[in-house]
């Protein structure tokens, strides 16, 4: 069984598929594992490392799809690049489905085995291959790094001889798994936190991190069956803006987490809001790709207005590339072995398996 993976591209990516830790695991299981030539440089796994593990290193693409059976990718490669893959290849990665839609929508029909990670069912089995979890949880982290450093005041309450310093006010907006996160390092740096979302069964996990959960009416019913949120109605909208009108004029932080899986983002803090905020406050835009939490949330711009700012990137995870690649590659790994028929050393595409057939496009 070979499992390949190729350089990503560098411009928009830094993660990786196979760590070093990971090709030794897949060696490990009996896979032949081969990796382009500097595919793990930028984050200091040299080639070196690699081989001395078993890996072996190739220099073009089209060496390295030859026969193989298994390709692991975090993005998903270019037309130029897919046009190298063959019937009955396996790919895997972070496709995007919603976006590359049509190309991927291709690859199946030239009978290559795509999955797409972000369609894995929200369940038990598939919490240790889930990487919209594990790097969400790294990207609620890092927003909350990123916007304590922008900000120009203390974060924890002090008190000093010379006086006392308020602690900061945070609003985590959407407490999913990166605003739950979000959460946990505000709170862990001394700041009084607040969040708010659709789905009230969030309510109980905000309160036991020391969260207050602002909680907009008639949110019980906007959760679906997935345990995703539901799009809200214009009556909900109105409420919510209701509630963040007042308590926005007071916080210093906010991070922006909520999504709906397959639309834009909710536009849910307005450019009127915005004004009413305080000089100095920040917004951290974790939706920005998806078009935006905020009216004014532009991808990887700091955006002023009126002395607040706003930002937001394309990928907050190019910011700490080696911890994310370290769980995305455990991921990977633990779908591959789902897939892998260690018995009849072949990969075994069971539609029984909820996890096979949810991530499989077809
Ligand atoms: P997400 O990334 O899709 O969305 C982030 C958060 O934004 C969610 O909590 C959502 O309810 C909230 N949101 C959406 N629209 C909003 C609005 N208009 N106003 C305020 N908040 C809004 O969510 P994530 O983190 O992927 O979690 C989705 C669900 O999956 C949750 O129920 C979570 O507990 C569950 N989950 C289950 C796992 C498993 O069992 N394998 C693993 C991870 C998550």
């Amino acid at each position: 069984m070979k499992i390949v993976s190729i350089l990503e591209n560098l411009d928009q990516e830094k993660r990786i598929s196979i760590t070093p830790e990971i090709a030794k695991k897949y060696i490990a299981s009996g896979f032949e594992v081969i990796i382009q030539e500097s595919y793990g440089n930028h984050l200091g796994f040299k080639d070196n490392l690699y081989k001395d593990l078993g890996v072996i290193i190739k220099k073009d693409e089209k060496s390295i799809f030859d026969g193989a059976d298994i390709i692991t990718q975090v993005g998903l490669p270019s037309k130029e690049k897919l046009s190298l893959l063959k019937e009955n290849q396996v790919l895997i990665g972070a496709l995007n489905p919603y976006s590359n839609k049509e190309i991927i929508e291709n690859l199946s029909k030239k009978k290559i085995k795509t999955f797409s990670l972000e369609l894995l069912p929200r369940i038990t089995r598939a919490q240790a291959m889930d990487i919209l979890s594990s790097q969400a949880n790294l990207a609620g982290y890092k927003a909350v790094i990123e916007s304590f450093a922008s900000f120009e005041k203390a974060i924890p309450m002090m008190m000093t001889a010379a006086g006392t310093v308020p602690a900061a006010k945070v609003l985590v907006v959407g407490a999913g798994v990166a605003g739950l996160q979000a959460i946990a390092t505000a709170k862990r740096m001394g700041a009084i936190v607040f969040a708010t979302d659709v789905r009230m069964a969030s309510k109980e996990q905000v309160e036991s991190l020391g969260g207050k959960f602002l909680v907009v009416e008639g949110s019980e019913n906007m959760e679906t069956e997935g345990g995703y949120a539901k799009e809200t109605s214009d009556e909900f909208k109105k409420k919510q803006e209701e509630l963040l009108v007042d308590t926005l004029k007071k916080i210093d932080i906010v991070i922006c987490t909520a999504l709906i899986p397959g639309k834009k983002a909710p536009v849910i803090i307005q450019d009127k809001m915005i004004n009413e905020m305080q000089v100095g406050a920040i917004i951290y835009d974790l939706a920005a790709v998806q078009g935006g939490n905020t009216a004014l949330t532009k991808v990887d711009q700091l955006v002023e207005k009126n002395g607040v700012k706003i930002m937001g990137e394309r990928n907050i995870l190019n910011k700490l590339p080696i911890s994310a690649s370290s769980l995305y590659a455990k991921n990977i790994f633990n779908f591959v072995m789902n897939l892998y028929d260690s018995k009849n050393k072949k990969i075994n595409i069971n539609l029984e398996d909820e996890i096979i057939e949810k991530t499989l496009i077809k």
